[in-house]
């Protein structure tokens, strides 16, 4: 019989099925396994995953107290109002996010991804991007801690397809950004647990281990079948135009197209986020700061991404097709 348990009932002799929460936050070392010491425990109590589920047929079970029904994962919390829109734009991450958490699981396990299944992941967003833009990019806006990486991975794929299709690419090459969206900070699955879901700010050695996700995340690709241009912008999402990102410190024409297109919709989708730590810039705020970032971005696209997405600028246009 299983049972669902909170994971601070974790104990010696429990079998442990599986585990719940954000995909990004289920550990990479995670197997169905019997806990058999102190430094098992240690390691579920301590970890970020909202609930454990544990086979009684195959092991103890808790001993302290009635187990408190968990409440069911959020999605995402959303405005209240009866909105037919924001409704399918919460279905499509709904079901978004569990085909999510079926491709990272696979990722996890050494295991490929189904190209259909990822295929159908980015459509979906980038259909429902095409008709509920507001709605959609409303929702993935108001991240909890819970869900940050899964909604910025949907919100970097959204506006990764849209901005493509503003700038009259191909459709093949669409769907290739907006995979690359999804999969871009797939490297955060490597990293310790205590540090992706720090508030506030990180020491200089905690930094520099956020830095490696772009490179383990590009080694975890390299057994995928995905395009080189998803491993390009998982490898070089955070480099700089005037060379000063990383991990390699490429600059000017160095930067695929591809790449510029992942750094301004991944910085923008970050600073316009709505965390309980942090604030959150308006549209118009990210444009005229990000605009000020000066060697950061690829000017020409930083202003068409703003036009792309409703913020007027004087300095650009939409390219002609
Ligand atoms: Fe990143």
């Amino acid at each position: 019989m299983l049972l669902r348990i909170d994971r601070r009932q974790a104990r010696i002799g429990m079998f442990v099925d599986h585990v719940e929460g954000a995909w990004i936050d289920v550990p990479i070392w995670f197997r169905s396994h019997r806990i058999d010491d102190d430094a098992a425990v240690a390691r579920i109590r301590d970890s970020r995953i909202s609930a454990v589920v544990i086979d009684l047929d195959k092991g103890v079970g808790p001993t302290q107290g009635p187990v408190a029904p968990l409440a069911p994962p959020k999605v995402a919390a959303a405005s209240k109002a009866p909105d037919p829109e924001m409704a399918k734009a919460k279905e499509t991450l709904r079901r978004t996010h569990s085909a999510m958490r079926q491709i990272f699981a696979a990722i996890r396990d050494g295991a490929t991804i189904d190209p259909g299944q990822a295929r159908a992941v980015v459509d979906e967003v980038a259909v429902a991007m095409r008709h509920r833009p507001r709605a959609l990019l409303g929702i993935t806006r108001l991240k909890s801690k819970d869900e940050y990486s899964f909604l910025h991975s949907v919100a970097v794929c959204a506006l990764m397809t849209h901005f493509g299709r503003f700038l009259h690419l191909d459709e093949d090459m669409v769907q290739q950004l907006g995979l690359a969206g999804l999969l871009h900070d797939i490297g955060k699955v490597t990293l310790p647990s205590e540090i992706l879901g720090k508030p506030g700010s990180l020491s200089e050695e905690e930094i520099e281990i956020v830095r490696t996700h772009p490179v383990e995340g590009f080694r975890i690709l390299q057994s995928q079948d995905v395009s080189d241009m998803v491993r390009d912008v998982c490898l070089h999402h955070h480099e700089r135009i005037d060379g000063r990102g990383y991990p390699d410190g490429l600059e000017g024409d160095q930067l695929s197209q591809a790449v510029r297109i992942s750094a301004i919709c991944d910085v923008y989708d970050a600073v316009t986020s709505i965390r309980p730590y942090k604030e959150a810039w308006s549209a118009k705020t990210a444009y005229r700061r990000m605009w000020e970032w000066d060697g950061h971005f690829d000017r020409v696209l930083l202003g068409q991404f703003f036009v792309s997405i409703g913020v007027t600028g004087e300095t650009s246009r939409r390219p002609d097709p």
